[in-house]
């Protein structure tokens, strides 16, 4: 045996393929399994596709390129489960296409930024983020109050993202606009499409629907799909 592998060890060819046949085993292994799940994320209860309003606002979240300083993905470690809260779970980006996972944090992670501040203390923090937090080396983004949503196409949106698999029918593609007004009213009733989906306006001028309106509703929906309440993790109890 010993004798046959000096052949390997004297031919880098040779030895060159063999490594090559061994890392691919171990590849395989790990892929091959992906060819026959249909769906690798467990589902979760709570979580649903964004609504109209929550999906322009995604939309306007990634055109600002918030991203680039802010992730969305609490990992599971204990100094970020007791800063931010429970750490993400797969479920809660799956309709996120593409998803906001992010790579830096110049800023606080965002993922579940949802329901930690008043609809006012972002409209503050977007106008002028050092009129609430002085250190701040966020810019900011005033014009996004006094820019009105453009939302003619928000259909065309929720059918580019049932194409890549976001379970939207056609009754909530139709009526993607109705949906999005209503969620700005008070009193709108969106909750046999979107679940617990929050409605009110969110900037504070009812006169306009802005930019800011849908990005507030973004970022107050973020983290709160899930209730942790009621949910069962299968990670150590010290995470949870
Ligand atoms: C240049 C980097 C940078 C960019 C770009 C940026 N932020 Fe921030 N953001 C920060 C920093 C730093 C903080 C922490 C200080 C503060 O609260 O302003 C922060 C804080 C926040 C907070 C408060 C988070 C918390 O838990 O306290 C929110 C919400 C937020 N940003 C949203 C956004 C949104 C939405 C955008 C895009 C429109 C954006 N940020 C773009 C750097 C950035």
């Amino acid at each position: 045996m010993l004798e046959r592998h000096a052949l390997l060890e004297k031919h880098s060819l040779l030895l060159s393929l063999a490594i090559v046949v061994v890392v691919s085993i171990g590849g395989i292994v790990e892929l091959a399994p992906l060819f026959y799940l249909d769906n690798t994320i467990e589902e979760v209860e709570g979580v649903r596709p964004y609504s109209p309003l929550e999906l322009a606002g995604r939309n306007i979240y990634i055109r600002e390129g918030c991203y680039v300083c802010h992730s969305q993905m609490v990992r599971p470690m204990r100094d970020e489960v007791e800063r931010y809260g429970h750490y993400s779970l797969a479920a809660e980006s799956m309709y996120d296409h593409p998803f906001q996972w992010g790579s830096k944090r110049t800023g606080p992670d965002l993922a579940r930024v949802g329901g930690k501040y008043s609809d006012e203390w972002h409209r503050d923090h977007m106008r002028d983020p050092r009129s609430v937090v002085p250190e701040s080396v966020m810019p900011p983004y005033a014009f996004l109050e006094t820019t009105a949503l453009d939302y003619a196409r928000i259909e065309e949106d929720l059918i580019a993202n049932r194409r890549v698999g976001v379970p939207y029918t056609d009754e909530m593609i139709a009526g993607a606009k109705a949906d999005l007004e209503a969620q700005l009213d008070p009193y709108g009733d969106l909750a046999t499409r979107y679940p617990k989906a929050q409605t009110r306006d969110f900037d504070g001028n009812p006169a306009m629907i802005s930019e800011l309106d849908a990005l507030i509703a973004y970022l107050q929906v973020l983290g709160t799909m899930v209730d942790f309440s009621v949910y069962e993790a299968s990670a150590p109890e010290n995470l949870r």
